[in-house]
């Protein structure tokens, strides 16, 4: 995706609308048969501030200009996704620092899977300092808690989400860096909106997720960031 610029790659999920609705953008909330209202930099240049385009899949409408200052004020990955729906367009990625995901079974049943072993993963990110992607560029952040350590039935749906974690885990979905709500700490590691299962047995913290529609809301959480079964084929 090198080599597009913003405006190219918003273009490409858009299809031109030549008369606007009297509607307002949801972006800039002025109407979107005026100017885009969006006032900073990046977009000069872009198009004509009344330039309205319908994303083609979901089919909602913005001011052009209002999409490409969005999209810059992201992590510019080439994707992009409806502020309303949240329909993915393109590959999402996000801002999970450096680190490694290992995992392997131990002979251990969890907790309602009396029948299989376990899967325990093993997330390892160290502290280190903040890039552009980041809230606070160049300032350090925290890392706590770390090795984390999770825990799946080593059962068909367990394994399924294995291999979507891994695939989230290399477009840098499941880690973020932000302030904690646990602890209240800010510029440290923090889960990114996929909920583990870090307690093998009990549920002290709240996420031991003894109920058995865990593994069910974890790949929804997955697929609200665009991964879906498709995605582990041809990793
Ligand atoms: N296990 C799994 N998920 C958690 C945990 C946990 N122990 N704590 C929080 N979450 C979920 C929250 O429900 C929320 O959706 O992660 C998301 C972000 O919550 P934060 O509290 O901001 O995340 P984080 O700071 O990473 O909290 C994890 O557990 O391992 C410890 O030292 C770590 O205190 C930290 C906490
Ligand atoms: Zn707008």
């Amino acid at each position: 995706r090198k080599g597009k610029s913003p405006e190219e790659v918003v273009k490409k999920y858009l299809q031109k609308v030549r008369s606007p609705p009297e509607e307002d953008c949801t972006i800039c909330m002025e109407t979107l048969g005026g100017p885009s209202g969006y006032k900073g930099p990046g977009v000069a240049g872009v198009a004509r501030a009344e330039s309205v385009g319908r994303l083609s899949r979901c089919g909602h409408q913005y001011h052009l200009q209002c999409l490409v200052a969005m999209y810059n004020n992201g992590n510019r990955d080439g994707s992009l996704q409806c502020p309303t729906c949240k329909t993915i367009y393109g590959v999402k990625t996000g801002n999970q620092p450096p680190g490694k995901m290992e995992y392997h079974v131990i002979p251990h049943s969890l907790p309602g899977h009396p029948d299989c072993r376990t899967i325990r993963i093993i997330y390892t990110i160290p502290p280190g300092i903040q890039g552009p992607e980041h809230p606070n560029p160049g300032k350090p952040f925290t890392a706590r808690g770390f090795p984390r350590h999770c825990y799946l039935p080593d059962s068909e749906k367990g394994r399924k989400v294995l291999r979507l974690l891994l695939v989230a885990w290399d477009r840098r979905l499941l880690f973020s860096v932000g302030t904690s709500s646990t602890t209240g700490e800010s510029d440290t590691v923090i889960w990114n909106e996929v909920h583990h299962k870090t307690e093998f047995g009990s549920n002290l913290t709240g996420h031991g997720y003894p109920d058995p529609g865990h593994l069910d809301n974890v790949l929804e959480e997955l697929r609200a960031q665009g991964i879906t079964e498709e995605d582990s084929i041809d990793q």
